[in-house]
C-alpha cells in the first residue's frame, strides 16, 4: 500500500513537471491580447512574406521594395513567396493555415476585400482568419494598350472595343484581382462584355501585352509607369480623380468621360488569426518605419505611388478599411453579377 502510495505521488509529480515544462515551452503560460502564445524573441529566424501574383508583378514589385527596410529593422532575413492561383485566393488561404507565430506573412490588396463575394465557397474569412498589420500604400490605375493596338485614347479603346467585341483581349490576374475589379468597372461604365484572359499575374500579363499577344488591361501604375513613360505600350487613362504627378500626361477616367470608373488597389500586411501580440507589434513598427524610408519614398513615387501616411499604417485603419471595401464592393459585384465559377 504505502509503496504504492509513494509510486502515485511520484507519478503525480512528474505529471505535473511536464505540464509546466510545456508551460514554460508556452512563454510564460499566458495568452497575449491577439489570443496566441506570448512571441518571446520574436524574431528568432527568417520570416516569409507571401505574394498572391507572380514574380515581377506591381504586388511583388511593392512587397519587395519594402521586405528590405524591414528586414533591416527586424534584424532577420525576410524570404518573398510568390504563390498564384485563383486571383490571390490561393495564397490568402494557405497563410490563412498558416502557423499562427508571425513567421508567415500576406501582402495581399484589394483582392481581400472583393474575394468574399466573388468566391461564395471562399475557404477563409478575411476578417476572421487574419491578424492586420497595417497598410502599405493605395497604388492607382491605368487603362494601357499593346504597341500595335489600334486605339490611342480611351474614347477610341471604348469605340474600337464595341465595334470588335468578339476579337478584342483584355489581360486580367484572374477573379478576385485588382485588374480583374478594373475589368468589371469598364464593362458596368460602358456596357460592353470584354474577352477576359486571365493570367497568374499582370507582371506575365505584361510580358504578353508587350508581343501584341492581347490587346489591353488595366493595371497598377507600380508595374505600367515606367512602361508608359517609355512609350512602350500605349497609355489612355488613370482611374483616379486627379492626373498623378509621375503620368501628367496621362488624362484621368473623368476626363474620359467615365466618373465613375475610379479605383486605387490598396495594399496591406497579413498574419494568421491567433499570431502573438508581441509579433503583430514587432511587424508594424518595421512596416512604419519602411514606409518613412527615403528610398521606399523615392522609388514608389517613381512608380506612380506613395507610402501611407503613418496613422493608415495600422491594424485599426487596416481593419477598418478591409471592412469598409468589403461593404464597398458586394453591391457593385453583385450588380455586374460576377462570380467566381
Ligand atoms: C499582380 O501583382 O500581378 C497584381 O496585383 C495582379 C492584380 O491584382 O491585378
Amino acid at each position: 500500500m504505502r509503496d504504492s502510495l509513494v509510486r502515485r505521488r511520484a507519478f503525480a509529480a512528474s505529471i505535473a513537471t511536464i505540464v509546466l515544462v510545456l508551460a514554460a515551452c508556452q512563454g510564460g503560460g499566458d495568452d497575449d491580447a491577439s489570443g496566441g502564445a506570448d512571441a518571446g524573441n520574436y524574431p528568432e529566424g527568417p520570416i516569409t512574406i507571401v505574394v498572391p501574383f507572380a514574380a515581377g508583378g506591381p504586388t511583388d514589385t511593392v512587397t519587395r521594395l519594402i521586405a528590405e527596410p524591414m528586414a533591416a529593422e527586424l534584424g532577420v532575413e525576410i524570404v518573398v513567396q510568390n504563390v498564384e492561383g485563383a486571383g490571390g485566393t490561393v495564397a490568402a488561404d494557405q497563410v490563412a493555415n498558416a502557423e499562427a507565430d508571425g513567421y508567415t506573412v500576406l501582402m495581399h490588396h484589394i483582392g481581400m476585400s472583393t474575394a468574399p463575394t466573388l468566391y461564395p465557397d471562399l475557404a477563409y474569412d478575411p476578417l476572421e482568419d487574419f491578424e492586420m498589420i497595417g497598410l502599405v500604400t493605395e497604388v492607382p490605375m491605368t487603362f494601357i494598350g499593346s504597341p500595335e493596338f489600334e486605339p490611342s485614347t480611351m474614347e477610341e479603346l471604348i469605340a474600337y472595343v464595341e465595334a470588335n467585341l468578339d476579337t478584342v483581349t483584355y489581360a486580367n490576374a484572374g477573379v478576385g484581382a485588382a485588374s480583374q475589379l478594373c475589368g468589371l468597372l469598364f464593362e458596368t461604365a460602358t456596357g460592353l462584355d470584354l474577352t477576359e484572359v486571365p493570367y497568374d499575374g499582370t507582371g506575365p500579363a505584361m510580358d504578353d501585352l508587350l508581343g501584341n499577344q492581347v490587346d489591353f488591361m488595366c493595371d497598377q501604375t507600380t508595374n505600367t509607369a515606367e512602361r508608359i513613360l517609355g512609350d512602350e505600350v500605349k497609355a489612355y487613362a488613370v482611374t483616379t480623380p486627379e492626373r498623378i504627378e509621375a503620368l501628367p500626361d496621362v488624362p484621368t477616367t473623368e476626363e474620359a468621360g467615365l466618373a465613375d470608373l475610379q479605383v486605387t488597389v490598396w495594399h496591406g500586411l497579413y498574419v494568421p488569426a491567433g499570431t502573438p501580440q508581441g509579433a503583430i507589434d514587432a511587424l508594424n513598427a518595421a512596416l512604419k518605419i519602411a514606409l518613412v524610408e527615403e528610398g521606399v519614398i523615392t522609388r514608389m513615387g517613381e512608380l506612380g505611388t506613395a507610402p501611407v501616411p503613418e496613422d493608415r499604417a495600422t491594424p485599426e485603419a487596416h481593419r477598418e478599411q478591409l471592412e469598409a471595401q468589403i461593404e464597398l464592393w458586394r453591391p457593385i459585384i453583385e450588380e455586374a453579377g460576377v462570380v467566381a465559377s
